[in-house]
């Protein structure tokens, strides 16, 4: 049986730091979208892995808009944290920040949102994930903003598999 006591979003808070390589970077010698979307994805696996406890599958990634470059040689800092939960899912916020190492300058690189469905090893089926703590007025409220942004979502979702039914 699983344990679906209430989990401080604190104890899955994530952090990953990338150096940016020449391998990661396009002819403009920035790094590449796709290169900051993986690790965006694999920041946030670990962070909702770490609070369901569970193998967790990305099932939605709302739009991603990159607001500034980060070249070879700077780094590419991550943050992720669990926004809000729902029966089996839950939705994940990762803040991309760029860092010059040498002049410690820090800017906004990308703020995403995804969705991540716990699922059993065995059955592969999706199953419950534990409620997050809500115990200040900060974290109810991101959890209702998460709770509007899921209909959005799931409608969205729905739209896209059923593009005739409009
Ligand atoms: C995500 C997935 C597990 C959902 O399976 P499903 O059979 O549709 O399961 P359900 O209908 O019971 O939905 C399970 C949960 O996923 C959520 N979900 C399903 N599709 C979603 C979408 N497009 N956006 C957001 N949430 C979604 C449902 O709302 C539900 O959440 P809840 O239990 O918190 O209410 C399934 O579609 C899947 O495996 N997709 C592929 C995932 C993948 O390969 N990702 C890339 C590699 S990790």
């Amino acid at each position: 049986m699983s344990d679906l006591t209430p989990r401080s979003f604190e104890r899955s808070v994530t952090t990953m730091t990338e150096h940016v390589l020449p391998g990661h970077a396009n002819a403009l010698g920035t790094v590449f979208g796709g290169s900051i979307m993986s690790w965006i994805d694999v920041c946030g696996a670990i962070c909702a892995q770490r609070h369901a406890q569970k193998l967790v599958v990305t099932a939605f990634v709302d739009d991603l808009v990159f607001e500034g470059p980060v070249r070879v040689g700077e780094v590419v800092k991550l943050q992720a944290r669990v926004n809000a939960t729902f029966r089996t899912s839950m939705e994940l916020e990762v803040i991309v920040e760029g860092e010059n190492p040498i002049s410690g300058k820090v800017w906004p690189c990308v703020r995403a949102m995804l969705t991540f469905v716990a699922i059993d090893e065995t059955t592969r089926k999706p199953v419950p994930v534990p409620p997050l703590l809500l115990d200040t007025d900060d974290l109810r409220r991101r959890q209702k903003l998460g709770e509007e942004r899921r209909a959005h979502r799931l409608e969205r979702a729905h739209r896209l598999e059923h593009p005739k039914s409009q």
